[in-house]
């Protein structure tokens, strides 16, 4: 593969600013972003006063964790414009989650905001390796997530030529990627094992496209699923992180040249790690949750928002802003069987040792007749080892795999190959079957 480091006079100024004008930046920016979200949302003013807290009681950075958080369930409570910190009329777009777990939480955006965060784009589709001029593959989903407009204006803006097919219809993606021939693609991984499988069975080498950069988030993935795309398309996988209550995509991006985590844009979005039972401030380096807020939102600006995501906080190294781990998981989607505690991108990892299954696989749990939860992990041969030796041997390697280093016990379904329900967004990892009254 090709060294794609970006020149450095591409890059901005404050990528690779010294820690203490980044500081001095944010300083400034937090202060002022408390000031408008105190004056401006009464959702805030009520948070602050009944915490006994005010925006001047901020004198150094640190001073932001006497500040209180800010949950889903609050956006959710505000439905749908209640937290705004600007007139309805000065938002000129607005997003939505999908809503499947109750009420949808909404998210608006001034038009400085949309400009932010099409700058922001931009800035991580350049740390990606992408450059003014190259076409972009855009197969986020269109709509009210925020992946496909988020993705599409910062392409725009760094002045590629955009192509925004969305998500689905996997056979006219490839058709399109094989027509356009993009530099680019930007998807969720889970979806580009879709894509991969569409190409092999049109009988065409990915290794053959033209695709030379892949910007894969909005799930978590594993290093080692990406060294299997890159290896199988001959491509760079990077790894682009956010979310819309935070911005979008583009809160963070893996730099090209390292791939050793995603850099926070340090600029507009101010990292915390925390305890997730405490709450309490936890030092870099350590494991928790991860907590943002905003420094240049104006339409909903968020203070200290508990993303549930855990990872860690690293010293900058492409740049001079610091990375955070890649995302081990959500604490939602955190099984614990018997007591331990199970991540999907674990069973991922794990599933991607053995050579004759496919990467595609879902998590099925389940209450047996004994009252104990079970882990079965449904997963499909390849097509050249669909024999039952093959499957058996890959079923024993896989739940040796797991119990060796994860420690709990599964029960290994291989399915035959397209028997594994494929993605088109985001994967669905786990199927929860327990009963739901326990
Ligand atoms: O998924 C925004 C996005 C779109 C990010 C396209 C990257 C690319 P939400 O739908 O609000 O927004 O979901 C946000 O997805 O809290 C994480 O749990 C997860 N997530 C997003 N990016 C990553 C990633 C978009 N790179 C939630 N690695 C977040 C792991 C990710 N998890």
């Amino acid at each position: 593969m090709e060294d794609l480091t970006p020149d450095r006079k591409s890059l901005d100024p404050i990528e690779i600013a010294s820690r203490d004008e980044i500081a001095a930046l944010q300083f400034h920016r937090m202060k002022r972003t408390l000031k408008h979200a105190y004056e401006n949302s009464p959702f805030y003013r009520k948070r602050f006063d009944e915490a006994g807290v005010h925006p001047e009681d901020l004198r150094t950075l640190s001073d932001l964790s006497k500040f209180p958080f800010t949950y889903k369930q609050d956006l959710r409570d505000s439905y749908p414009f209640g937290m705004f910190a600007v007139p309805r009329e000065q938002l000129v777009r607005i997003h939505a989650s999908s809503g499947t777990t109750g009420k949808p939480t909404v998210v608006g955006y001034t038009s400085g905001d949309i400009n932010n965060w099409a700058n922001l784009i931009a800035r991580s589709i350049r740390a990606s390796g992408g450059r003014p001029g190259d076409i972009c593959h855009v197969a986020y989903g269109y709509g009210l997530f925020t992946g496909g407009l988020g993705a599409h204006y910062g392409a725009e803006r760094l002045g590629c030529t955009v192509v925004p097919i969305s998500g689905g219809m996997t056979e006219r993606q490839v058709t399109l990627i094989e027509d356009f021939k993009p530099r680019i693609i930007m998807v969720t991984p889970s979806y580009m094992l879709s894509i991969l499988d569409e190409f092999r069975r049109r009988g065409i080498d990915p290794r053959e496209t033209s695709l030379q950069v892949g910007i894969f988030g909005a799930e978590p993935w594993t290093n080692r699923m990406r060294e299997e795309i890159e290896q199988v398309f001959d491509m760079h996988a990077v790894d682009i992180y956010g979310l819309s209550e935070v911005m979008g995509p583009g809160v963070a991006n893996e730099c090209v040249e390292t791939k050793d985590g995603l850099h926070i844009w340090e600029d507009h979005f101010y990292p915390e790690i925390i305890d997730p039972d405490t709450g309490e401030v936890l030092p870099d380096g350590e494991m928790g949750e991860l907590v943002f807020t905003t420094l240049t939102k104006e339409g909903l600006p968020m203070i200290r928002y508990r993303t549930r995501d855990l990872t860690r906080l690293l010293p900058g190294t492409a740049r001079s802003m610091r990375r955070m781990e890649k995302i081990t998981g959500r604490s939602d989607d955190m099984i614990i069987l018997r007591g331990v505690n199970v991540f999907p991108t674990q069973i991922e990892e794990q599933l991607l040792k053995v050579a004759s299954l496919s990467p595609h696989f879902q998590i099925e749990l389940t209450t047996g007749a004994n009252r104990m939860d079970s882990m079965t992990v449904h997963c499909e041969c390849l097509p050249d080892r669909a024999d039952k030796s093959a499957r058996d041997a890959a079923a024993a390697e896989l739940a040796h795999h797991i119990k060796s280093v994860i420690g709990v016990s599964s029960r290994i379904v291989v399915h035959d190959p397209e028997g594994v329900v494929r993605s088109q967004g985001k994967a669905q990892r786990v199927l929860d079957n327990r009963p739901k009254e326990r």
